[in-house]
């Protein structure tokens, strides 16, 4: 039995075991993945435990820069957003990938973004990913608007305070909120007001717990096309268990293991 983990702290609430495990029956693969809470001052040591036992592993909060230096070899893409949230066991080297950013665009194909103005509300380690996934799709005409304006603009050139953003709303084509402002249980809070928002705006918000937060559902009502959190998830783990086995997930299959798990 091989056996797969996410680690993370707090962990409980992670979704990642029952979305990889529906995958591992799904290809008839003898593996499991297990929730494992780790401190950070565990973490060298899960690592070297990892590197005898493990095939691999999901990494989420607040492990995503910290596992970094423990690994054999970081792809480019990772290095480039400075997070992973994948690694790859192979017989005892550890290679560390981002699927975070990939996974939100991911969740994107059926849209035109081609021409879209692109505005990502947050500036932390999502808001990261998603900003270095855009521009490896080649949409480049991005925006951050954050709280603190300087955690911005050590990302992105083009930056504004929330205030700023709200006011110049109508300009973007694509509005994406990476805070957690909005997610179960502070579900009354909004990111930024949508006063200003037009209708053939994309609005998105990477929680999926609520299904809808307030954000998406203020959007929706003003005509706008929403989308939650869910396909950023799947994807991203679709891309964590094909990097793992080589074989393409069934997001369906995936997706349904979630919601089962959500209701
Ligand atoms: P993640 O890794 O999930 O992106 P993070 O690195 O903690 O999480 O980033 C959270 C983002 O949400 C940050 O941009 C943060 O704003 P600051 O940079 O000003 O801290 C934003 N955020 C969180 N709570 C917020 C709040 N109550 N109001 C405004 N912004 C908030």
């Amino acid at each position: 039995m091989q056996k797969y983990f996410v680690i993370g702290d707090p962990i409980a609430q992670s979704k990642s075991p029952v979305m990889q495990n529906a995958n591992f029956r799904d290809k008839g693969i003898e593996a499991e993945l297990m929730a494992t809470r780790i401190f950070e001052e565990e973490l060298e040591f899960w690592v070297a435990s990892f590197r005898k036992n493990g095939s691999g592993a999901c990494v989420t909060i607040p492990h995503k820069v910290s596992i970094m230096q423990y690994l054999d070899e970081v792809d480019s893409f990772a290095s480039e957003v400075g997070a992973v949230n994948t690694i790859v066991n192979q017989n005892g080297k550890l290679i560390g990938f981002n699927t975070d950013g990939p996974g939100f665009i991911q969740g994107l194909e059926e849209f035109d973004l081609s021409n879209r103005k692109i505005l990502i509300i947050g500036a932390g380690g999502a808001a990261r990913g998603i900003y270095y996934g855009f521009l490896h799709k080649g949409l480049s005409d991005i925006t951050i608007a954050n709280r603190t304006v300087v955690k911005g603009y050590a990302i992105c050139p083009n930056v504004l305070t929330l205030e700023e953003a709200e006011e110049r709303l109508s300009q973007f084509g694509l509005i994406v909120n990476t805070t957690p402002i909005g997610m179960f249980p502070d579900m009354e809070a909004c990111p930024i007001s949508l006063q200003n928002l037009t209708k053939e705006t994309i609005v998105c918000d990477i929680i999926y717990n609520p299904f809808k937060t307030k954000f998406l559902k203020e959007a929706e009502s003003r005509g706008a096309v929403i989308q939650n959190g869910l396909p950023m998830f799947v994807n991203q783990g679709a891309l964590q268990f094909e990097y793992w086995t080589g074989q393409k997930a069934d997001r369906k299959v995936m997706e349904e293991a979630v919601l089962e798990q959500l209701k």
